[in-house]
């Protein structure tokens, strides 16, 4: 099926502006050729992309939860849309996990960075996997993300945090833009040494208070595992430039899309369900009027289904 027309089309007569084509009249592939929303398995899309053609990708793929989630929390159980059930346990989860990891890791430019974002259900079982593709040394940091909201039990103590691994292509010579992380001097330091601040504030640690998109947000679109745009802005700030390609292969309700367009980054993605690539859709639709409105130019995206014939070139195309 060729890609379908969305309002960033230009045979949408809604559309303001013409949709990115290849000066050759080819169909646009190569990350950084035209963003694009793919509706497939994450597989067969990432297969189809060229090595070393993205800058950084942000993965949040089903967590090993045993749950299904349906659009909004009230209706889990029906009509699930996104299942995270896995009928030959860890270990068919495992084998699905590493297959689509180790592709991400092909994609990745040498100065490129992963974040896997995962919890307390198999984190641990992941970093072993991330550490046999990247290397034990390639981890950057595990970085903890403290929502405080939700997970409240009288059995343990509530589990309030996922994890995110940061593993970079390169041990050294990485994308790392400090300025973008700094945060307040703890006020306690004594003034003697204030002479050796810097004075935009120190690197922020590896534990990140950020709270959840509460229900009632603008930001909200109901999908159940939407992860906040702050964590995102702060990711996508530190370990890229405006220019750059960010990747999001389990996007969801496209949070990574948004906040990457408003920084002015390009980006590719994909989802295996069609209501995630409607919902993402529509959400980029709705931050292209605001962003328009604020001085970007509207998201100029392509949503394609397929196929996705995997013609991998061997290095990456030029910048
Ligand atoms: C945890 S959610 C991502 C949420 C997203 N970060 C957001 O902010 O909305 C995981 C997503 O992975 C998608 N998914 C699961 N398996 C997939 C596959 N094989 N290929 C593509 N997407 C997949 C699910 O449909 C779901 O939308």
């Amino acid at each position: 099926m060729p890609p379908r027309s969305t309002p960033s089309d230009p045979s949408d007569p809604s559309n303001p502006s013409p949709a990115p084509t290849r000066k050759d009249g080819r169909d646009a592939r190569a990350p950084g050729d035209g963003n694009r929303l793919y509706l497939g398995d994450n597989l067969d899309v990432m297969r189809s992309l060229p090595c070393e053609s993205i800058d950084l990708i942000y993965a949040d793929p089903p967590f090993f939860s045993g749950r299904s989630y349906g659009l909004n929390p009230s209706s889990e159980g029906s009509q699930p849309h996104f299942r995270d059930q896995w009928p030959q346990g860890l270990e068919g989860y495992l084998a699905w996990l590493v297959e689509r990891l180790r592709e991400m890791r092909r994609l990745l430019r040498p100065s490129g960075s992963l974040f896997l974002h995962l919890d307390w259900h198999a984190v641990h079982y992941a970093k072993v996997e991330m550490d046999r593709i990247f290397g034990y040394d390639h981890l950057q940091n595990e970085i903890v993300w403290s929502y405080h909201s939700g997970g409240g039990s009288r059995r343990r103590y509530g589990r309030k945090h996922d994890t995110l691994l940061w593993y970079t292509a390169s041990r050294e010579g990485y994308q790392f833009n400090t300025d973008e992380v700094r945060v307040p001097y703890d006020a306690a330091i004594a003034s003697s040494r204030r002479r050796l601040f810097h004075r935009d504030g120190k690197v922020d640690g590896s534990v990140w208070e950020i709270p959840r998109p509460p229900n009632h947000s603008k930001e909200w679109t109901g999908y159940p595992t939407q992860k906040p745009e702050v964590l995102l802005e702060r990711i996508i700030r530190a370990h890229s430039l405006p220019g750059q390609v960010v990747g999001d292969f389990f996007c969801g309700s496209g949070t990574t899309l948004v906040v990457s367009h408003r920084l002015g980054r390009q980006w590719v993605a994909c989802d295996c369900s069609p209501i995630a690539v409607e919902v993402a859709s529509a959400r980029l639709r709705q931050s292209g009027e605001a962003t328009a409105q604020g001085g970007l130019p509207a998201t100029q995206f392509i949503v394609d289904e397929g196929p996705f014939p995997e013609d991998r070139l061997p290095v990456r195309p030029p910048d």
